[in-house]
C-alpha cells in the first residue's frame, strides 16, 4: 500500500518516528513535512535524533494565522496527493497540519487514518480541539490511544474504523529513554541534580496570548523553592519581549530542547509544570508528578489518582501544587493499572 504521511509540528515528529519505522517494513511511505515548524530546534533536530527518514516533500508553509496556515497547507497537500495518488493519508495528533492533511485527502476521496484519534478536552476555544474533532469526523481509520478516546468517539456517533491501539508516544519513549540517558549531558550542562529542579514548558495560546496569564505563571515560577528549567517555545519568547516579562533568577530560560535532552530533564525533574498535552503524558509514563497550567486536559487518565493536577494560570495554585507534587510518591495502584493498560 502507498501511504502518504503528513507531519509538520514537533509532537508529530516524535509520534511518526516509531510508526514510520514499522510502516516501511511492509508499505511504501511518502513523508510530507508541511513546514509548520521550521526552526532547527523544533524540526530538523528531531529528524536527526529520532532517525526519521528525510521528507519526500517539504511544503515550507511556515507561520501565519490559523486560516492562512491551514489553507496554504490544504492546497499544497492536495497537490501532493494528486501527484502521488496514495491509497491512504496518515495524520497525527491535533495541529493545523493534521487537519489540513485529513481534509485535503477526504475532499478527493482518499481514505484518512488518524493516529491519536478520539482525544477531547471539550474546550472548543482551543485550536487543537477543533482540529481533533474535524479530523476524526473525516477519518476512515481511527487509532485511539486510550479507552476514553474510544468512548469519546462513540459519544459522537463514530464507531466504524475505530481501533484501540495504545499510545505511540509510549513506543517513542521506550525506544529513546535508554539513548537519552546514555547521550544527554543536559543535567550536567545546566548544573542540576536529580529531583532538585522543576521543568517547565508554556506555549498554549490561552497562556501566551494573555499577558495576565503569562505574568501569573512567571510570578509563580519565581516563588518556587528550586531552580526551574524552562525550554522556551519561540512563540513564548516573543511574548516575553512584547509584555516586558523578565524571568526571575531561579528560572533558566533555555532554547527548545532536542528530544533526548527533554527526556533526560523530564525523567530527572522533581515535577513538571506544563501546558503541553504531550509533556503531561510523558511525565505520567516516566512517573514524574505533573502540574498542568490549563483548566482542562485531553489526557484525563493522568488525573485519576492525583498524579497530574490542573491549576490553570493561577499563581497561588501553581505554587501550592508544585510544592505538593515534589512530595508525591508513586502509588502501587497506579503502577499496576498502567501495566494493565
Ligand atoms: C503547534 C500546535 C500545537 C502543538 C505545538 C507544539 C496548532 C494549532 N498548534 O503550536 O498543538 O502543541 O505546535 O510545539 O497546530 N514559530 C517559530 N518557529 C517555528 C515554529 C513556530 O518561531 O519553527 C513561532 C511563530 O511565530 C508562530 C508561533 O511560533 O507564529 C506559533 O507556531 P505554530 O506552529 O502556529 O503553533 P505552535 O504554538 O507551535
Amino acid at each position: 500500500m502507498k501511504i502518504l504521511s503528513v507531519v509538520g509540528a514537533r509532537p508529530q515528529f516524535v509520534k511518526c518516528a516509531p510508526v514510520s519505522r514499522e510502516l516501511r517494513k511492509v508499505h511504501e511511505e511518502i513523508l510530507v513535512h508541511t513546514g509548520q515548524h521550521y526552526d532547527y530546534l523544533l524540526s530538523e533536530v528531531f529528524f536527526r535524533d529520532l532517525g526519521i527518514p528525510a521528507p519526500d516533500y517539504h511544503l515550507d508553509i511556515g507561520s501565519g494565522s490559523h486560516g492562512v496556515q491551514t489553507g496554504r497547507m490544504l492546497a499544497a497537500v492536495e497537490e501532493v496527493i494528486a501527484k502521488e495518488e496514495p491509497d491512504l493519508v496518515l495524520v497525527y495528533g491535533d495541529t493545523n497540519s493534521t487537519l489540513a492533511g485529513a481534509l485535503a485527502a477526504a475532499k478527493v476521496h482518499v481514505p484518512v487514518a488518524h493516529v491519536e484519534a478520539g482525544l477531547r478536552s471539550f474546550d472548543r476555544r482551543m485550536p487543537e480541539e477543533v482540529n481533533r474533532v474535524l479530523t476524526d469526523h473525516c477519518s476512515d481509520i481511527l487509532f485511539c490511544p486510550t479507552a476514553t478516546a474510544v468512548a469519546n468517539l462513540a459519544a459522537e456517533g463514530v464507531t466504524a474504523g475505530v481501533h484501540l491501539t495504545g499510545d505511540v508516544m509510549v513506543d517513542a519513549l521506550q525506544q529513546n529513554l535508554p539513548l537519552a540517558k546514555e547521550r544527554s549531558t543536559a543535567l550536567i550542562d545546566l548544573g542540576l541534580s536529580p529531583k532538585g529542579y522543576f521543568l517547565a514548558t508554556v506555549h498554549r495560546a490561552s497562556n501566551t496570548d494573555d499577558p495576565a496569564a503569562l505574568r501569573a505563571i512567571m510570578d509563580a515560577f519565581a516563588r518556587l523553592d528550586a531552580p526551574v528549567v524552562f525550554p522556551v517555545h519561540p512563540r513564548t519568547r516573543k511574548k516575553f519581549a512584547e509584555y516586558g516579562i523578565a524571568p526571575a533568577a531561579n528560572v533558566s530560560v533555555v532554547e527548545p530542547l532536542p528530544y533526548f535532552d527533554m527526556l533526560a530533564l523530564l525523567s530527572g525533574a522533581r515535577a513538571v509544570l506544563t501546558d503541553s498535552g504531550g509533556v503531561q503524558k510523558e511525565a505520567y509514563i516516566l512517573e514524574v508528578p505533573c502540574v498542568t497550567l490549563r483548566e482542562n486536559t485531553e489526557w484525563v487518565e493522568t488525573l485519576e489518582d492525583g498524579w497530574n493536577v490542573l491549576v490553570g494560570a493561577d499563581a497561588d495554585r501553581i505554587v501550592a501544587e508544585a510544592d505538593a507534587a515534589g512530595m508525591r510518591v508513586i502509588s502501587p495502584y497506579r503502577v499496576l493499572r498502567d501495566r494493565a493498560l
